[in-house]
C-alpha cells in the first residue's frame, strides 16, 4: 500500500514533496503506463482545485489519451492544435489562465477554466504531455509551473 501524506506549508515544499513521492512511486519500473497512472493519481489525491490530471501520449506524431484522473476525455489531438497540441508542437510548456481565450482550445469539460500542460521530452524527442485542469482561473501560476517542469523531467526518464 502507498500511502503518502503530502501536507506541505507552501507550494514549494508542496512540490518537492510530490517530487520525493513520485521519485519512490516509479523508481525501477520500466512500464510507462504504470508510471504516468501513478504520476496521474498522485497529482489528482495531492493538487487542490484541479478537475482534471493525466497525460496525452505521442503515438506516431498525434497526442492520445493516456492515464489520468477526471472526467472522460477526448482521445486523439492533433499536434498544433488546443493548448495540449500547442505544447507538443513547440515543446513549450503551455500556463493558461483563461481557456475560452486560447485559439482552439479543447474543451473537454465544460468546467475548465484555466490549464497546464508540460511536455515530457527525452533527447529532444516528445515522449508525452502532462495536462493539468482547474474549474478557476489562473489556478496555476509560476510555482505550479516549476514543480510540473520537475516532475516532467523526471518522467522522461521514466517512460
Ligand atoms: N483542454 C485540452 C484538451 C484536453 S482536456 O483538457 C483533458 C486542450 O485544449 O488541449
Amino acid at each position: 500500500m502507498y500511502d503518502f501524506k503530502i501536507a506541505a506549508a507552501d507550494k514549494a515544499a508542496l512540490y518537492a514533496d510530490l517530487l520525493a513521492a513520485l521519485d519512490g512511486l516509479t523508481a525501477g519500473e520500466p512500464d510507462a503506463i504504470a508510471n504516468m497512472a501513478n504520476a496521474a493519481a498522485l497529482l489528482w489525491e495531492t493538487l487542490p482545485g484541479i478537475n482534471w490530471a493525466g497525460f496525452y501520449r505521442n503515438v506516431g506524431g498525434e497526442l492520445v489519451l493516456g492515464p489520468f484522473q477526471g472526467r472522460p476525455a477526448c482521445i486523439r489531438i492533433p499536434f498544433g492544435r488546443g493548448v495540449c497540441g500547442a505544447a507538443a508542437e513547440s515543446l513549450a510548456v503551455q500556463r493558461v489562465e483563461d481557456v475560452h481565450a486560447f485559439p482552439g482550445h479543447i474543451a473537454c469539460d465544460a468546467a475548465s477554466q484555466s490549464e497546464l500542460v508540460v511536455p515530457i521530452v527525452r533527447n529532444g524527442e516528445l515522449l508525452a504531455v502532462l495536462d493539468l485542469d482547474a474549474p478557476e482561473k489562473a489556478r496555476f501560476d509560476a510555482e505550479d509551473e516549476a514543480g510540473c517542469v520537475a516532475i516532467c523531467r523526471l518522467l522522461a526518464e521514466r517512460l
